[in-house]
């Protein structure tokens, strides 16, 4: 087998671990450190939802630049939460349809520094709480930009599982990256036991 593409493959390959690490170690310690909070509660473990993910993403873009103050993020006043006038904008850009996101909960948080600790506390101790510890939650999708962490949660009913759209919608093109990915680590595996 040709060395050259055995070495161009596990270039594509580090690199797309890298580029994983470097954007997800954050969401990933707060998904840690949110379900074992659930599981000192009793409560099952929260499944990552890309869909979910997706809306956080769009949302924390928004965020993004945003200052923290005493009445943004988790310290914000129920029913006072900020506004996007884009949102179905947002929604569409995920393929997801407003019906399946009613039941979802959206809670952004801003840490100055995104420091790890904090963050969990602006979520396991503030009016978030009521949602985490909430057994109806079974899924998840976080993205953080700036100060700015957003958490979406879905359910697994219909009117809160952020499915994407049926078919007209392409939202198959979002998956391809991932299957890529597969191939790649099975093909790199199968060159290394050459
Ligand atoms: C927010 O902070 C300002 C001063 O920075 C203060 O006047 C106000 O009372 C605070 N609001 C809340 C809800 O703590
Ligand atoms: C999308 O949601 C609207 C109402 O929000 C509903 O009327 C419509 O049937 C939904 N479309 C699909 C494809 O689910
Ligand atoms: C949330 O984070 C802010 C820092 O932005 C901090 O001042 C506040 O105490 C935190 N709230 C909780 C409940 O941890
Ligand atoms: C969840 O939190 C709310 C408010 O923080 C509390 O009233 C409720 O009892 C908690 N539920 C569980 C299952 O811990």
């Amino acid at each position: 087998m040709d060395s050259r593409i055995s070495l161009l493959c596990f270039l594509v390959l580090a690199s797309s671990l890298l580029h994983c690490a470097r954007s997800d170690g954050n969401d990933a310690q707060l998904l840690k450190g949110i379900n074992s909070y659930r599981s000192s509660l009793k409560v099952p473990a929260l499944a990552e939802n890309k869909n979910a993910a997706c809306l956080a993403e769009q949302l924390a873009k928004q965020f993004k630049g945003q200052q923290c103050t005493n009445t943004t993020g988790a310290n914000t006043v129920i029913g006072t939460e900020q506004q996007f006038p884009d949102y179905p904008k947002y929604l569409d850009h995920c393929h997801l349809n407003a019906s399946v996101t009613e039941d979802g909960q959206v809670m952004p948080a801003c840490v100055p520094g995104l420091v790890p600790a904090v963050v969990l506390t602006n979520y396991t101790k503030s009016q978030y709480n009521r949602f985490l510890n909430d057994s109806q939650y079974s899924g998840v999708g976080i993205a953080n930009e700036g100060d700015w962490v957003v958490v979406v949660l879905s359910t697994s009913t219909g009117s809160g599982d952020y499915a994407p759209a049926p078919p007209g919608s392409n939202w198959a093109a979002s998956v391809q990256p991932f299957n890529l990915m597969v191939l790649l680590l099975v093909g790199f595996v199968v060159l290394l036991m050459k």
